[in-house]
């Protein structure tokens, strides 16, 4: 379900949230609540990444119910195979019917020390798989006093691009770390410049033709009662949501952006 156009895309992240029994619950009642609503498929692109141990059944659940929901997967190996103990391959990923993978989350940075280089791999491993990597990109409390908003996330993006084929199909992820999960969301503003910055990262890495169809999402704190001021910067053009992607209501929510009032 790749998307050619920058249609408008919204992503859960659920982390290491929700086993596989919960999953079924969540995905279900989002696709009610979006459906009583009258959310119209195609308007907005949805994501659901669940963990690892979930993919299985959500894929079983979307295929069975003709649920118009992307999957996609937290993490995947720079590896193809092998001993790697613990480790996923994006091959399996792509037998899941994953159309997306997260790469470079701040907290996979920051617990599990990977560099902008090993951010590099992935992003390798998972074009190789046909996969579409989200790019987190993003500036700590102390970048942001230190260097400002760009400077950090603009270098983290440039090196994870490095040597991808022209035209990749991406998406890059703006995470301002201090922002996510603190209920501090960055200023429209602030995300704004940061994602123009980033879009230009991709035109010289990628292609001026790239750069114009790649999403730019913003990501930390977004909730239903913020979201469509983000949505209204030319170069936002969706949203990585951790815990509010958690609670169908709200995450309904989000998605409906368009019809929150003032849009
Ligand atoms: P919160 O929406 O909980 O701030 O998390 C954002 C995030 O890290 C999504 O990847």
């Amino acid at each position: 379900m790749a998307v050619a156009a920058r249609t408008p895309f919204i992503a859960g992240n659920w982390k290491m949230n929700l086993d596989h029994l919960r999953a079924v619950a969540l995905v279900q009642k989002l696709n009610w609540t979006l459906k009583d609503a009258g959310h119209e498929a195609g308007s907005v692109e949805v994501g659901v990444f669940p963990p690892f141990t979930d993919l299985r059944t959500v894929q079983t659940l979307i295929d069975a119910d003709k649920i118009a929901f992307a999957l996609g997967a937290q993490d995947l190996s720079v590896h193809e195979s092998g001993a790697y103990t613990g480790e996923v391959s994006g091959a399996f990923l792509a037998k899941l019917d994953c159309t997306y993978v997260i790469i470079g989350h701040s907290e996979r940075r920051q617990y599990h020390h990977e560099s902008d280089e090993t951010i590099g791999a992935k992003a390798h491993a998972a074009i190789r798989h046909g996969l579409v990597p989200v790019i987190c990109v993003g500036e700590t409390a102390e970048d942001l006093e230190t260097f400002g908003a760009s400077a950090v996330p603009v270098g983290q993006l440039e090196v994870a691009l490095e040597g991808l084929p022209a035209g990749s199909d991406i998406v890059v992820a703006y995470e301002p770390v201090w922002a996510i999960g603190s209920g501090q969301a960055a200023t429209p503003e602030q995300a704004q410049e940061v994602c123009a910055k980033l879009r230009a990262v991709v035109a010289a890495k990628l292609g001026a033709e790239a750069a114009e169809k790649t999403r730019i999402l913003y990501g930390g704190s977004v909730k239903s009662a913020n979201i469509a001021s983000f949505m209204r910067e030319p170069d936002v053009d969706g949203a990585l949501v951790g815990g509010a992607s958690l609670v169908a209501d709200e995450f309904a929510a989000i998605v409906r952006y368009q019809k929150h009032v003032g849009v």
